[in-house]
């Protein structure tokens, strides 16, 4: 009766997922054991084994620190030829720390073939329990803002930059950011949307490196290069800054009539 109490309380504040007492440090580059040289072995011999270079490590092995499993990260994004290549390689990649506390990747809703693309930062916990972007509150308001200017998940196409809930909410590192970016612009250059628009701030500056604050951010087009093409871009308020501040629903407002107006007026952004 008490831990149930104890249970709901927990729940009740947002504590949903269990981690270990003690913090890991997954990024640690481990060096291994020096062996001490056993007093027989001739040094020659000794020095001989010491010059021959480790084997290089196959594509898929992890990685041991944070700026090699970025490079592993990209080598493996490199690797996706479809965007069902992609997902799969995710699933199968063990290189981001998030991937442990999450329940499921969370790789994208919607149309890849739409010619709109909407990018987040990273799952919440209704997104992570149903293995989808942006279904939550956050997400239905989305879905409004969408069917203000005529689209759906089955004309938009709906990703995050990181596609792993971080435990209760929290922010993705930078680090794990890194990691994430390889994959989330493979991801782009393969759904190769004709505009390119980001959810709040963070996932601006993740993609493109802005120091831009969001609200001097939002409503501007640029460009983004994604490999083979430039594609315009645009970021916008993130809808669960909307659903606390519903007042800046005004400048979203704005922002969608103007990727309506990109889209090609009265287009559905289906094809
Ligand atoms: N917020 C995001 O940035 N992404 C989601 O998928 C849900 C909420």
């Amino acid at each position: 009766m008490a831990l149930r109490a104890v249970m709901s309380w927990y729940e009740a504040i947002g504590v949903d997922a269990v981690v270990l007492q003690d913090p890991i440090d997954r990024f640690a580059v481990v060096e291994p054991p020096i062996a001490p040289p056993r007093a027989a072995e001739p040094a020659r011999e000794m020095r001989r084994r010491d010059a021959v270079p480790a084997a290089p490590a196959p594509p898929t092995t992890p990685a041991q620190s944070s700026g090699d499993e970025v490079m592993h990260a990209r080598a493996e994004a490199a690797r996706a030829e479809t965007l069902e290549d992609l997902a799969g390689i995710l699933r199968a990649f063990e290189g981001c720390p998030l991937k442990q506390t999450a329940r499921q990747l969370v790789f994208s809703d919607g149309n890849p073939a739409g010619r709109l693309m909407l990018v987040g930062e990273a799952p919440g916990r209704e997104e992570d329990a149903q293995g989808k972007p942006f279904v939550g509150r956050s997400g239905q308001l989305l879905d409004r803002m969408l069917a203000a200017i005529g689209l759906d998940r089955s004309t938009a196409y709906i990703a995050n930059v990181v596609p792993w809930r971080p435990p209760g909410n929290r922010t993705p590192s930078p680090t794990e950011t890194e990691i994430c970016k390889p994959f989330i612009a493979r991801q782009i250059e393969l759904a190769d949307p004709d505009v390119l628009v980001f959810l709040g701030g963070a996932a601006a500056k993740a993609i493109t490196g802005t120091t831009e604050g969001i609200l001097r951010a939002r409503g501007k087009w640029s460009s983004y290069f994604t490999g083979k093409r430039e594609i315009p871009c645009m970021a916008t308020l993130h809808p669960a800054y909307l659903l606390r501040q519903p007042a800046q629903k005004r400048l979203a407002w704005r922002d969608f009539l103007s990727i309506h107006e990109r889209l090609g007026k009265g287009g559905t952004g289906d094809g």
